[in-house]
């Protein structure tokens, strides 16, 4: 049974631009007097208790913006790296082509920024979940992608710097003059220094090809007591009911999508696996929270039918991405990228079958001594 406490409004990383519906907004203070951190022992969550049909219409769900007009004062992105490169009508990075097979486009932007309130519905507004000191100074940011963590992290810390890194060159030009990006490869050797405070992943440990020795930069670059916090969409479907046949047509897009992902080296099980690579890193105090997000507004509880709204819109503009590079790239033709495509978005409408994606939140500190 999942403990509520690892996730609790107002603990650290609380977002002043929670996604939350009006009226519960969350803390922005980060204090050490404060600290609540993710349990050590690994927490799952029980099944999602579905709603009765009618419980809550769906219209009345309230989901937030996800446009920032609160940036604040300005720097230029540092980066040189424009690029792009384009294939079956969607763009791709250009730096380290064929690195990672999703689009950068603007389609996949906005479906990144929807995952990005979809996680803050999920978390009480809560940015990163590590006891971060108040006076924490650098945060690096791994695989920013539009850079929307990381600008809102520099707007909750003002007296840190924060930076984010990326293949893709997408991140707004206008940032919080505490934050900065670069487009880089994350997997070569890390030439952004130490003594970070916080080092942040969310969505990387699929996508990264070699985690291990990612984490062991990320080890090397905290300062000692600095935290590791990563945030993980495993993208297997789940179903606690019953209610999702084998033959449901977003089970089988989603068994598409692990045999084209598996074909580029990522690996859709990392997520939950992290805990012994963070061990042999050296990473101590190692804390682990499952959850799970409905794929649309069929759960009980009011806040995960908003972040099933979220999830749903973000599985449904995962369709077309896929389509675009990694179903071509497993063999499908284009009528069985149509095809697929076609199931997965009849099967989004139908709320009768309870499938979720589960997500995994771990935090993991390098020691004080001896680190
Ligand atoms: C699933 S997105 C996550 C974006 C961001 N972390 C977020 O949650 O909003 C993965 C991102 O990782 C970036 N990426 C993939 N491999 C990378 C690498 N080797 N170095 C740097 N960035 C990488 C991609 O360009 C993409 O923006």
């Amino acid at each position: 049974m999942a403990s509520p406490s690892p996730l609790l409004p107002g603990g650290p990383g609380a977002s002043p631009k929670s996604a939350k519906p009006a009226g519960a907004a969350a803390s922005a203070a980060i204090s050490t007097a404060r600290q609540t951190h993710l349990p050590t022992a690994d927490v799952e969550e029980s099944p999602i208790a579905a709603a009765d049909a009618g419980a809550v219409p769906e219209d009345e769900l309230e989901m937030a913006s996800t446009e920032d007009g609160t940036l604040s004062a300005s720097t230029s992105i540092t980066s040189s790296i424009h690029q792009h490169a384009f294939e079956n009508g969607r763009r791709f990075h250009s730096y380290k082509y064929g690195r990672y097979p999703i689009p950068n486009d603007d389609a996949e932007q906005r479906r990144e920024d929807v995952k990005h309130a979809m996680m803050l519905e999920l978390t009480d507004g809560k940015l990163w979940h590590a006891p971060l000191p108040a006076d924490a100074r650098r945060i690096l940011d791994v695989g920013t992608g539009t850079g929307i963590w990381a600008i809102e992290a520099a707007d909750q810390l003002p007296g840190a710097e924060v930076l984010g890194v990326d293949l893709s060159p997408i991140q707004p030009k206008w940032v919080p003059s505490n934050c900065r990006f670069l487009v880089d490869d994350v997997e070569e050797e890390w030439l952004y220094g130490d003594n970070f405070d916080m080092v942040h992943m969310r969505t990387m440990a699929s996508v990264l090809k070699d985690i291990p020795k990612v984490l062991r930069r990320a080890y090397n670059a905290l300062k000692p007591g600095g935290w590791l916090g990563m945030q993980e969409l495993q993208a297997v479907l789940g179903c606690d009911d019953g209610t999702t046949p084998p033959n449901d047509g977003l089970a089988v897009f989603y068994r598409a999508v692990r045999t084209s992902l598996t074909k580029f080296g990522m690996d859709l099980d990392m997520p939950r696996e992290l805990r012994p690579l963070l061990e042999e890193a050296g990473f101590v105090a190692v804390a682990h929270v499952a959850r799970k997000v409905p794929v649309g507004p069929w759960a009980a509880d009011r806040s995960l039918r908003v972040a099933g709204l979220y999830c749903r819109e973000a599985v449904g503009d995962l369709v077309p991405a896929m389509a675009a590079k990694p179903f071509r790239a497993a063999g499908l033709s284009g009528a069985e990228c149509e095809a697929l495509a076609a199931g997965a978005r009849a099967a989004l409408g139908d709320m009768s079958r309870h499938r979720y994606l589960p997500f995994h939140f771990w935090t993991a500190q390098r020691p004080l001594v001896g680190g």
